[in-house]
């Protein structure tokens, strides 16, 4: 949404509010605290240039008439809307005159002739529950425990600066130090950089590293379009069926229609044919979190309001759980719509993650309450739900500390189960282990050096291969991420790597070739990890990324460290906000998406030098291309599509190629893919016994899992690996 450009630096002194710079660039030193060296209402970036700071006001509204079509605001010369006219006196946050909540609360975007405070209309909750899980009023963080430094009125919610009254920290339990997005609290994130007032000088004890130049791969792969997600492809999935679901937002266009003639937002296509089929769902899934149930049945979790000027079908997504299922055998599934019923969220969630549990409950954390500005703390809803085996909400919000600590960076955190059943939560710069059954952090890990890694600033995160050589003990990386969001953020090619049950674990840095923003990893049946999409320069968010990276980055986590990192083929289509990736069964990787214009746009222009992409592509990885890609394990059958996580064992009947070596076995989740997250994804090495080396006819047996910590249940494929080289994969059902 354009409106969350404005979630922004913001140092500008009210006086010069309506002044925009020509370009002058006087230097700055990007490395030093609160841009200093550049007037006021510039902002200093990488480059020790300063520009203009893009502020509230340029998006502020010049008076203007009505448009006789309806639309408004400031993509339409800021058009007003006549309160007698025939749409409605209020301008929506997507410029659409009306005069329904959607239009008229400030809450929901409304630009002009906007009802503040609701007027009959009911008002638009911006609660979030106390302990109890009853609603309550907006969170209120106490007081200040004594008089404040400084020269400001103190904080009595725990936000300051300019935007919040020019309110400081004080002895704000928190921290003293008001962060560049008007939060207090005492990390680097709010004392380093941008920091508005406060003991604002602690920049993060050890910087992160420099981008690092990578050796191309000896074997890169390659890179093809085979077809037309059909719909933009912000969500997706790899189902049981083998076919991939793309998920979007409402749009005012999709290449697919339902058969009530409205535009689909939904699509399932088939790798094997490249065909698309619509879907229909109910409620705006935009900017969804999602997972798997332990059933095998897909979900998309919470979402947007809904918009009606444009499509008056789709109601709001909010709270929205949808349901999608495909079945290993049952072909009658397929194309059939996503299910909805009554039960919704506990709370609103827009941008949530979720993690399936041992049990099969979901952990659902996170999420906006009305979206708009994260820095307005009503928005946020920095709290848990848990979902039952079904996808039901157990009605209970429960407040989740680090997801305070980390505002204005709370969105969709990077969530990973570990082997003893807790977690491992990261978000911003910050993480810890966190233990569901208690509610409660067991241990915090060092801040990760470098930008922030999370929304809107997202860059990726995989939990590597687990297996019993390394006790199915977690290993995590984290790549890339951002500074702030706007278009002139700089990217980060530095990457932390964390054994996080490690006694003293501690971020090992490493550096990919180049900064990028919505990178995102995807593991390969081989152990390694492939890194895609996003760009250089930038932030997530509608127009507000360029110079897209366009290169294949391929990371073998065994490899020794500096050499971990090198470079596959650079496709030519820019892969920006609201892409995706994720692996296919036959072991290729499909990528596709990027919309990140507010609605979509079929052709670049000046405006939007990025339009919205169909096209989907197909990675090929190295081990099925050039000699290898006559390697693979043919006619592979398994003894049971039932896998159970408790050390039973199966066996699998294969055709090794000439002179095999080795076999791997890897029990691979994809998860929700959205946002450069991939919630729930984790592949495991199982143990084999019986692989006779050189031989053709292979039968070995496998050990399942030992628990379901470490495979919690769900739909997973299996891989037959031979010297690096996978067979086509095949959907079990993990319990
Ligand atoms: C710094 O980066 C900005 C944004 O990319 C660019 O406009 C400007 O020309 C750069 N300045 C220098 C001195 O390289
Ligand atoms: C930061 O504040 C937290 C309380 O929110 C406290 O536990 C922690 O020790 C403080 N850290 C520093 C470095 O002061
Ligand atoms: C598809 O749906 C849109 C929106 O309802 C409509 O304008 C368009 O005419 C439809 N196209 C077809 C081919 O039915
Ligand atoms: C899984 O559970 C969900 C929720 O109860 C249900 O809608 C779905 O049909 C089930 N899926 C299968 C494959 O049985
Ligand atoms: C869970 O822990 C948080 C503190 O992180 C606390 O605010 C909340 O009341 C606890 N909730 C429950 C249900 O235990």
């Amino acid at each position: 949404m354009k409106s969350v450009a404005v979630f922004t630096i913001l140092l500008a002194t009210q006086a010069c509010a309506n002044i925009l710079f020509p370009f002058v660039q006087p230097t700055c030193d990007f490395s030093l605290s609160k841009h200093q060296g550049c007037l006021s209402g510039q902002i200093c970036i990488a480059n020790n240039t300063c520009i203009p700071a893009k502020r509230v006001a340029d998006l502020q509204l010049r008076d203007s008439a009505p448009r006789p079509d309806g639309r408004c605001g400031k993509d339409f010369d800021g058009a007003t809307c006549d309160p007698e006219g025939e749409y409605g006196g209020c301008c929506s946050q997507y410029g659409f005159c009306g005069k329904k909540e959607g239009h008229c609360l400030k809450s929901n975007g409304c630009q002009s002739g906007c009802d503040e405070d609701g007027g009959d209309l009911p008002p638009t909750s911006t609660t979030v529950p106390d302990s109890s899980g009853a609603q309550s009023s907006e969170p209120v963080m106490g007081s200040p425990t004594a008089a404040p430094d400084g020269d400001g009125p103190a904080t009595t919610d725990g936000t300051c600066g300019a935007e919040n009254g020019g309110t400081i920290c004080g002895d704000w339990p928190r921290g003293s130090c008001c962060s560049m997005y008007g939060f207090c609290g005492n990390s680097s994130t709010h004392c380093g950089e941008g920091c508005q007032s406060g003991p604002c000088d602690q920049e993060p004890t050890t910087p992160a590293p420099g981008p690092k130049p990578a050796m191309a791969n000896a074997n890169p792969g390659t890179l093809k379009v085979v077809g037309d997600s059909g719909v933009p492809a912000m969500h997706a999935g790899l189902l049981p069926n083998g076919r991939v679901i793309f998920l979007d937002k409402v749009e005012d266009y999709s290449k697919l229609n339902l058969s009530n003639g409205h535009y689909a937002y939904s699509s399932e296509y088939d790798p094997a044919t490249n065909e698309v089929v619509p879907l229909a769902y109910n409620t705006n899934a935009f900017c969804a979190g999602g997972i798997f149930l332990a059933n095998g049945t897909f979900m998309s979790i919470g979402g947007n309001g809904p918009l009606v000027d444009i499509d008056d079908s789709v109601g709001d997504g909010f709270a929205g759980l949808r349901w999608l299922t495909r079945s290993i055998d049952d072909d009658s599934l397929n194309g059939q719509d996503w299910i909805e019923t009554n039960d919704k969220l506990d709370t609103k969630r827009w941008y949530a993650s979720a993690q399936t549990m041992p049990d099969g409950t979901i952990f659902v954390a996170s999420g906006s309450l009305n979206g708009l500005d994260p820095r307005v703390r009503a928005n946020n809803n920095p709290t848990y739900e848990i979902l039952n085996r079904d996808g039901i909400s157990n009605g209970e919000s429960i407040p989740m500390d680090i997801l305070y600590k980390a505002d204005a960076y709370y969105m969709y955190p990077f969530i990973h189960l570990l082997n003893d059943g807790t977690l491992f939560v990261f978000v911003s710069r910050f993480s810890e282990i966190f233990d569901v059954g208690k509610n409660e952090t067991v241990k915090t890990f060092d801040e990760l050096s470098g930008t922030y890694r999370t929304y809107p600033n997202t860059g990726g995160s995989v939990l590597l291969p687990l297996s019993s050589a390394n006790g199915w003990h977690a290993d995590v990386i984290i790549c890339g991420g951002g500074s702030y969001q706007d278009i002139t953020s700089p990217t980060d090619p530095s990457c932390g790597r964390i054994r996080p049950q490690q006694e003293d674990a501690k971020w090992e840095m490493d550096s990919m070739p180049q900064g990028r923003g919505m990178v995102e990893g995807t593991l390969l049946p081989d152990g390694s990890a492939v890194w895609v999409n996003g760009a250089n320069l930038g932030a997530q968010g509608f127009e507000l990324a360029e110079d897209p990276t366009l290169e294949v980055l391929i990371y073998e986590p065994a490899a020794e460290l500096g050499k971990r990192w090198t470079t596959g083929p650079k496709s030519d289509i820019p892969r920006l906000y609201h892409s995706v990736a994720l692996l296919l069964l036959d072991g290729t990787l499909m990528i596709a998406g990027s919309n990140p214009v507010q609605m979509p746009k079929l052709e670049p222009d000046a405006e939007d030098p990025y339009a919205t992409e169909f096209r989907v592509e197909i990675y090929t990885p190295p081990y099925l291309s050039g000699d290898d890609a006559n390697r693979r394990p043919t006619d592979i059958v398994l003894s049971t599509l039932d896998l159970k996580s408790d050390s039973s064992t199966f066996d699998v009947t294969f055709n090794a190629p000439e002179g095999a070596k080795e076999v791997k076995l890897a029990l691979y989740h994809g998860g929700f893919v959205t946002h450069s997250l991939h919630m729930g994804h984790r592949m495991l090495f199982l143990d084999t016994e019986g692989f006779k080396s050189g031989e053709k006819e292979q039968k070995i047996t496998v050990t399942t899992p030992p628990n379901s910590n470490v495979a919690p249940p769900g739909p997973y494929m299996v891989y037959v690996v031979v010297d690096g080289v996978p067979g086509v994969g095949q959907f079990v059902m993990v319990s």
